[in-house]
């Protein structure tokens, strides 16, 4: 690891960049493809969360394991960078360096990633315990879940959703890894804006007749509204009553150029650099609304005050979590709309 270090300090920040864009480049049948730089981005963050603070927001010890150890060094100096510009030798010291990154990780969108994994597994968890047997992580990228809880795959099934690229790259790495797939973990390859989600999912042993949790973490704004109103629809549709969705969003003030803070418009430059360009929000006071016009009943919707609140007291120096950014848990009623209309 020092020496992946070592590397990326002396790179030019044209040879930086080029670096960056060459993460997840792979090959499918032959055919190069592009996987999702942000799903490397957020795994980095969680595995970097794990290994370097306590107490730990949300512990995903093995997520380190999915990035190569080149990925992890160069991820540590991007966020390195961010802070001192270049200016790296005044800061050498393993230590000085690691609470450099750590604290430019802390203003950044760690708090929203770490906050959101958490809210979602607490309400998997909780799923679990009332008797949910399959879970469907939609826009998967390098969710650990199944690796950390491969405890619980004798008796839930889960199912990863994602664009082909991302997917074939992770099944690449958990293969590297020798993790030998149980049949219980099964993988589906959609792009949400091209295929119905239901039709895709009839490819693995979903059951469409029993209830699941659908985890939906970092996918919503990059999707055009009418994709992802199609996706809970077609969802509300076909799947089990009593079945629970569980996401993050950007709110509509995110999309607006009067109103977007600084950090989310340079979060929003910054992934559109990397081919991944936010789409959509949705309307906090509108979402019960809206979400109940394609099926859903809101049960939660939270702000980013909240967040901060729930997931981040204790710490010093607090995690920032963006003023844009919510997360919502939303259940299907037993009684579904087409039954009454
Ligand atoms: C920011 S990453 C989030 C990954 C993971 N859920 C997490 O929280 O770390 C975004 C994910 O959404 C997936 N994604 C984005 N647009 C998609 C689309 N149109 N169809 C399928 N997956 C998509 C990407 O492949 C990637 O895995």
């Amino acid at each position: 690891m020092v020496q992946e270090a070592a590397k990326f300090e002396t790179l030019s920040l044209k040879e930086f960049i080029a670096f960056l864009q060459g993460i997840g480049k792979t090959t499918v049948d032959g055919q190069s493809v592009e996987a999702s730089r942000t799903a490397f981005i957020t795994a980095f963050i969680r595995a970097f969360h794990a290994a370097n603070e306590n107490p730990k927001a949300f512990d995903d010890w093995i997520a380190a394991r999915l990035l190569t150890a080149e990925e992890y060094a160069f991820f540590e100096e991007m966020y390195y960078r961010r802070t001192l510009k270049d200016t790296t030798k005044a800061h050498a010291l393993p230590a000085q360096r690691r609470s450099v990154i750590t604290a430019a990780m802390r203003t950044g969108a760690t708090g929203a990633i770490l906050g959101r994994a958490r809210f979602a597994e607490d309400a998997l968890e909780k799923a679990i315990a009332e008797g949910v047997q399959q879970v469907v992580l939609l826009g998967a990228g390098f969710d650990t879940f199944a690796l950390r809880r491969a405890d619980l795959l004798g008796r839930i099934r889960v199912i990863e959703v994602d664009h082909p690229a991302t997917q074939a790259i992770k099944r690449q790495r958990l293969a590297a890894m020798g993790f030998s797939l149980p049949p219980s973990l099964q993988f589906v390859a959609v792009d949400f804006s091209q295929e119905d989600l239901p039709h895709a999912l009839s490819r693995s042993c979903y059951d469409a007749e029993v209830p699941a949790f659908f985890s939906w973490l970092g996918v919503t704004y990059y999707l055009e509204r009418e994709h992802l109103f199609k996706v809970f629809r077609s969802l509300s549709e076909t799947a089990a009553p009593r079945g629970l969705i569980a996401f993050d969003y950007m709110d509509v003030e995110a999309f607006d150029p009067d109103q977007v803070s600084t950090q989310v418009q340079q979060l929003k430059d910054k992934v559109r650099f990397l081919g991944e360009p936010m789409k959509a929000g949705l309307d906090p006071k509108a979402l019960e609304r809206d979400l109940m016009g394609v099926g859903w009943e809101l049960r939660r919707n939270l702000s980013a005050e909240d967040i901060k609140e729930m997931y981040f007291q204790g710490w010093a120096d607090g995690f920032r979590v963006g003023k844009h950014l919510h997360l919502a848990l939303a259940a299907l009623p037993t009684v579904s709309i087409q039954d009454v209309t």
